[in-house]
């Protein structure tokens, strides 16, 4: 019995060691990421992207929290400075690698 508790705490561990892993944002992913699939505009600043290390642009964007951000990321968005297309016009990114990107953005904004 108590083999059997030591197992499944064991088990349970695990699980929460690989969940911990799979939530945190990968940066170093989403910094190659960027550079294929987002640079063309917010490198440059194209069609009024907010540039990538730009604090300034980055702050008031940044303030409205990362869930918001990378829902605009994901979904696209039309703000103020121009419009920024679904997945950046890449749907085959999925939800979690647009959530490495913005979290690289949002590092390199700060
Ligand atoms: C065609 C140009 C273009 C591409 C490609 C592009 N973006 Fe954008 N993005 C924009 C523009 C323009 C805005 C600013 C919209 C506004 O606030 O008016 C923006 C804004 C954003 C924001 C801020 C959203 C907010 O709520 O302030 C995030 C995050 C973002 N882009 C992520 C990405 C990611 C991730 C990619 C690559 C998968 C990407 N963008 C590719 C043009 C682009």
């Amino acid at each position: 019995m108590s083999r059997f508790i030591s197992t499944a705490l064991c088990a349970l561990f695990l699980c929460l060691i690989c969940s911990t892993v799979a939530s945190a944002a990968d940066t170093a992913a989403g910094k190659t990421l960027f550079e294929a699939n987002c640079s063309a505009c917010h490198k440059t600043g194209l069609g009024g992207a907010p540039k990538l290390g730009d604090k300034a642009a980055w702050a008031p964007r940044i303030a409205q929290g990362t869930d918001t951000i990378v829902k605009h990321a994901v979904e696209g968005f039309d703000g103020a400075t121009g419009s920024m297309p679904a997945k950046g016009g890449v749907m085959t990114l999925t939800d979690a690698q647009i959530g490495d990107i913005v979290s690289y953005m949002v590092e390199q904004g700060k």
